[in-house]
């Protein structure tokens, strides 16, 4: 393998800002203080930096500083919103919404919720990834206790009518969740404006470290409960236990900031260099489609299928450039992506997926170099019939990410 010099896999994760870095450093060694600590200025120094991270973020989302609960990440926020509520609201309601094309981490709550007793509605999405709005208020009875929506897709881009599911939900009484991991930085979340109850979003996709994410909890109209999935010190008002993980709660507000200080115009840049991509593959490669709507999508993604070639292959001969595949390997077997799956694509559109993300970093250089060895790349796997996968080949396994 290849050192990669371009790397296109910004839903994967993100390098971290310098700025976030900077920020995050004296909370290593100088300021190490627990924030529970409250008989030393060590403790009352790291309570105040968390303290004030807090409020820096919740004016981002038009919440209030005690409505924002740390988290390790996108992963836990969501589990901890639609278990926890899953729990506390039992005695209200069974029936849980959610859509065929989530984030694992969302569908395998919903999993194990349903083996539980509970009872879920996997909303299917059309041809481009799109929900039915109809549809999903036709879905909601009286024992529906919890909507969970993401606003915007980890593979395909797509973003979900997040304001209007807010209204409907509003409407019918049922708590709204949102997974905006990869939103964030990419639309404007108003938490008041879009009727969100329950919101998550992970450091390490905006520049942020890993292992830090937030999960925003509506403390009024409506106070929403939920019942926590880590127990002990009572910290988080008792949502989520655990000692606070002050260089990362100080890193994630840094990087909310920037990403609220850099939006739109950071938007603007990679829409255009997502376009600059688009059109270098349209006017070099023939045979292409594209997954998912294009119109209602975040500026940064884009997921295409290379009619007739095997992405497993073409990523192996581009390692030189970091990208991500629209299936997902099992041990020595491919499976198609759930959500790919969920549109409804030819089994061949499916395996010969490939997930681009651009980023804060991304040069035009990176777009047209890339433009470039999948244009040679591909002439050549089309050329050469045997390219397939020998079923003996050892495949890495493949996490949603
Ligand atoms: C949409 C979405 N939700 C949840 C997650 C999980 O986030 P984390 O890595 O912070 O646990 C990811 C990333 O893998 C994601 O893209």
């Amino acid at each position: 393998m290849k050192e990669a010099r371009v790397y296109l896999d910004y839903q994967a994760t993100t390098p971290v800002d310098n700025r976030v870095y900077e920020a995050m450093h004296p909370f290593f060694k100088d300021n190490f203080g627990n924030p529970s600590s409250t008989f030393h200025s060590f403790g009352w120094k790291a309570q105040e930096a968390v303290t004030d991270a807090r409020s820096s973020i919740a004016s981002v989302f038009n919440s209030k500083p005690d409505e924002i609960i740390f988290t390790s990440g996108s992963t836990e926020s969501n589990n901890t919103a639609i278990r926890g509520v899953a729990e506390k609201y039992r005695d209200r309601g069974d029936h849980i919404i959610t859509c065929a094309t989530e984030h694992t981490s969302v569908l395998s709550v919903c999993n194990h919720l349903s083996n539980n007793g509970f009872r879920i509605t996997y909303l299917p999405v059309d041809k481009d990834g799109l929900i039915d709005l109809n549809r999903l208020s036709d879905s909601i009875t009286e024992s529906t206790i919890l909507i969970s929506l993401m606003a915007a897709n980890n593979e395909i881009g797509v973003t979900h009518p997040v304001k209007e599911i807010g209204a409907i939900a509003r409407d019918k009484n049922v708590i709204f969740h949102t997974d905006a991991t990869q939103a964030m930085g990419r639309m404007k979340l108003d938490v008041q404006k879009l009727g969100i109850d329950l919101l998550s979003v992970s450091g390490h996709k905006i520049y942020g470290p890993k292992g830090i994410g937030l999960l925003y909890v509506s403390g009024d109209n409506p106070e929403i409960q939920i019942e926590p999935l880590i127990l002990g010190g009572g910290q988080e008002k008792n949502f989520r236990s655990g000692t606070l993980n002050v260089p990362g709660i100080i890193g994630l507000a840094k990087a909310i900031t920037l990403c609220e200080g850099l939006y739109p115009e950071e938007m603007s840049v990679i829409k255009r260099l997502r376009d600059r991509l688009l059109t270098g593959i349209r006017e070099s490669i023939d045979d292409i489609s594209i997954n998912g709507s294009l119109v209602h999508r975040i500026p940064n993604n884009l997921n295409i299928s290379f009619r007739g070639v095997e992405a497993q292959a073409l990523l192996m001969m581009m390692d030189d450039i970091a990208l991500s595949l629209g299936s997902a390997c099992h041990g020595k077997t491919i499976e198609p992506s759930h959500v790919l799956r969920a549109l409804h694509k030819q089994e061949g559109d499916m395996f010969s997926a490939v997930r681009f993300g651009i980023g804060r970093y991304t040069s035009e250089g990176d777009i047209d170099y890339t433009v470039q060895r999948l244009s040679e790349t591909i002439s050549m796997l089309r050329a050469k019939k045997n390219h397939t996968r020998k079923p003996e080949q050892k495949l890495p396994k493949r996490y949603s990410t």
